[in-house]
């Protein structure tokens, strides 16, 4: 069983989506599946803001970016702290002049351990990034997007948004709630001109899950999905795109499974 993508799971970088003159602000852009979707906008016309705790994961893929020929700004966030998540949205609107199109893609995973025994600082951690996070962006990034005349956002959820997965409440928790925000944000701004949905991922190769498991662990997730495989990011990406452009003009308040068919079992 493979745990790695196949080759023609990955692709050269043409999905031939446009977002001229507008701005896209990503959340957790330093490492993975946030990092993806920055590479993936940034040859697509938009202005791309990246944001991230982590600073050194933002200089290097800034530095890909520009090595690819593009630009893009970077500013620090702490996506668990309301005044970060406003500052970050500021910085964002300061430095382009509008923001119309945001990805909450931010995350932990956080310990595991059965929920008569999860360590109560875990659960609040997780809850502080995974949910309040998601939050956050939305009360500041919202008005913002409105006002720049309408937009997109994407909450980046997981399938543990849909079903749950022993050992990790907290994070079950957070994605189930990540995926009820996205709806009620939906019906709220439906007919002000900002769609909002979910992308639930399937396991998807990213340091969240190689620096906490074992090949082992790792080759038995992927048996979990019928395509035998953990996913790429870059195939999230794809979706991220998608539902962030006018192609999805009819699209909004619901949650899209990348997942390798994980969750039809
Ligand atoms: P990752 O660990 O590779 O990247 C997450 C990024 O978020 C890191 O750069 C980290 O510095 C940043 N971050 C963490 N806490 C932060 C905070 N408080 N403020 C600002 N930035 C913070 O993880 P990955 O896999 O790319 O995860 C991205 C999103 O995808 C997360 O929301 C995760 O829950 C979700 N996801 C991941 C899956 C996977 O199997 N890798 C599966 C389903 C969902």
């Amino acid at each position: 069983m493979q745990v790695v993508a196949t080759a023609n799971s990955r692709r050269d970088i043409d999905l031939d989506i446009r977002f001229d003159g507008r701005t896209a602000l990503v959340t957790g852009a330093g490492s993975g599946i946030g990092a993806a979707i920055a590479r993936d906008l940034a040859p697509s016309g938009a202005t791309v803001v990246l944001a991230d705790l982590d600073e050194a994961g933002l200089a290097r893929v800034a530095a890909e970016i520009a090595a690819a020929g593009g630009t893009a700004h970077v500013t620090r966030v702490d996506v668990s702290d309301a005044a970060s998540v406003e500052a970050m949205v500021r910085f964002a609107v300061e430095t382009t002049g509008a923001l119309h199109l945001l990805v909450n893609n931010a995350g932990i995973g956080g310990p595991q351990a059965v929920t008569g025994e999860y360590p109560v600082d875990g659960w609040e951690e997780v809850i502080a990034v995974n949910l309040n996070g998601v939050f956050y962006g939305l009360r500041f990034g919202l008005p913002e997007i409105e006002k720049a005349g309408g937009g997109a956002v994407v909450n980046v959820s997981s399938i543990l948004g849909s079903v749950g997965f022993a050992t990790s409440p907290a994070y079950v928790a957070a994605k189930h709630g990540v995926n009820g925000l996205t709806k009620n944000a939906a019906l709220e701004y439906g007919a002000r001109g900002v769609r909002i949905n979910a992308v639930s991922p399937g396991f998807i190769r990213t340091p969240l899950l190689e620096k906490n498991l074992s090949d082992e662990v790792l080759g038995a997730l992927a048996g979990m999905h019928p395509m035998e495989r953990i996913g790429e990011s870059e195939e999230v990406s794809s979706l991220v795109l998608y539902l962030l452009s006018d192609r999805a003009s009819f699209i909004t308040g619901s949650c899209h499974l990348v997942d390798g068919g994980y969750t039809a079992r």
